[in-house]
């Protein structure tokens, strides 16, 4: 089976060609993807209004350029519809959209358009919520010879942190998230309070690694009986700390991100352990922009390791952690139930239900 997948949640319009084979890991095909992010960077943070006519600018092209690339073509601009329609016609089996959440001037474009396609050509469509399948890009990087199930879940993204408890696939209990910010959300906010270009994620990162680790900042609910999380009180103690500085010194700022990244991921590590011991679970998988941050990653495989838990950890390759639309086609090859197009909608607000 060959899926067309197609993601337009926030500033990426993303399509990808995915195809569930004899072999236990999907294959991409193909995967594109265009950014107005850096039109964001310019105003420190996203406004919806932008992206949503960006991505109207970039989905057809994006759509063409993954279908030829799946066939080992190469598209141009000449390239016409009736070879677009053609390849679309002969080798897709499914059309795969995000439904949210996200922005919904973005989401409309990539859901408005896969009705179209799908009333057109009379291709099914799978809708698809866009947090699950942050998960499910493991799914594209590591061979599960044997069945996965269960995990525990950790989707950090810049708009969500949340915590499942995945039984098989498309069946899962949450078990807590954020009650504010997200953990991308602060650290892109802490981004901007030190001067940093958006998204403060990978820059914070960055600079973290120059740091000699003076400062602790608090670790909020990071012992709470409970799997949440809390983040806004990090942005507020950033700029109360800043604030109180006579100048923002390269070293000090190096510093100051070293105990922003600190202070998240000893949380994210310390919850997520946590989850698993309770739930008996020996497999995590991680999902979302902040799966990307290699501090996360390296803490996660220690503390493992101090505690000897017997525990395996899973995070997909990092061209897969940030927005892209091989893992909406992955979640759709193991979930692959598709709705006439009549009742598929955006849902900006679109939640963690199975
Ligand atoms: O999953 P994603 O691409 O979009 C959403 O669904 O929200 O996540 C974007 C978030 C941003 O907040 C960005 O700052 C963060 O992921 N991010 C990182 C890294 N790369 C991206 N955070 C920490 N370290 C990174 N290397
Ligand atoms: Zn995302």
């Amino acid at each position: 089976m060959r899926i067309l997948a197609l993601e337009t949640s926030c500033d990426e319009t993303a399509a990808a060609v995915v195809e569930k084979t004899q072999s236990h890991k999907p294959t991409v095909l193909s995967s594109v993807i265009a950014s107005s992010s850096n039109l964001h960077a310019v105003s420190g943070g996203i406004i919806p209004e932008k992206a949503a006519r960006e991505q109207l600018h970039y989905i057809l092209p994006i759509i063409g350029q993954s279908l030829f690339e799946s066939q080992n073509k190469l598209y141009t601009k000449d390239t016409s519809f009736a070879e677009i329609n053609t390849i679309l016609a002969k080798s897709i089996d499914a059309i795969a959209v995000t439904q949210g959440p996200g922005l919904i001037g973005s989401l409309l474009i990539g859901v408005e358009t896969a009705k179209t396609l799908s009333y057109a050509t009379n291709i099914p469509l799978i809708p698809v919520n866009h947090l699950l399948a942050h998960l499910y890009a493991n799914f594209l990087t590591h061979d599960f010879a044997t069945t996965p199930f269960p995990f525990i879940g950790l989707i950090v993204s810049g708009g969500h942190t949340d915590l499942l408890l995945f039984k098989d696939h498309g069946i899962f209990d949450w078990l807590g998230g954020t009650r504010d910010d997200a953990a991308g959300e602060a650290l892109d906010k802490i981004g901007r309070i030190l001067n940093l270009p958006y998204p403060g994620g990978p820059e914070i990162e960055r600079e973290a690694m120059k740091s000699s680790n003076k400062i602790v900042f608090s670790r909020a609910l990071i012992h709470s009986d409970d799997f949440d999380f809390s983040f806004s009180g990090l942005k507020t103690e950033v700029a109360r700390f800043v604030q109180k500085q006579s100048t923002l010194h390269t070293q000090l700022r190096a510093d100051i991100c070293k105990a922003v990244q600190t202070s998240i991921t000893s949380t994210l590590v310390t919850k997520t352990l946590k989850a698993a011991q309770t739930y008996n679970c020996k497999t995590i998988f991680l999902g979302g922009g902040v799966s990307a941050n290699q501090a996360l990653r390296d803490e996660f495989a220690e503390a493992i390791t101090r505690e000897g838990a017997n525990t395996s950890i899973f995070f997909p390759d990092r061209t897969y952690t940030t927005d892209n639309a091989a893992m909406i086609g992955a979640y759709a090859v193991y979930n692959s139930e598709t709705t006439p197009w009549q009742h598929v909608h955006a849902n900006p607000s679109l939640y963690l239900t199975s």
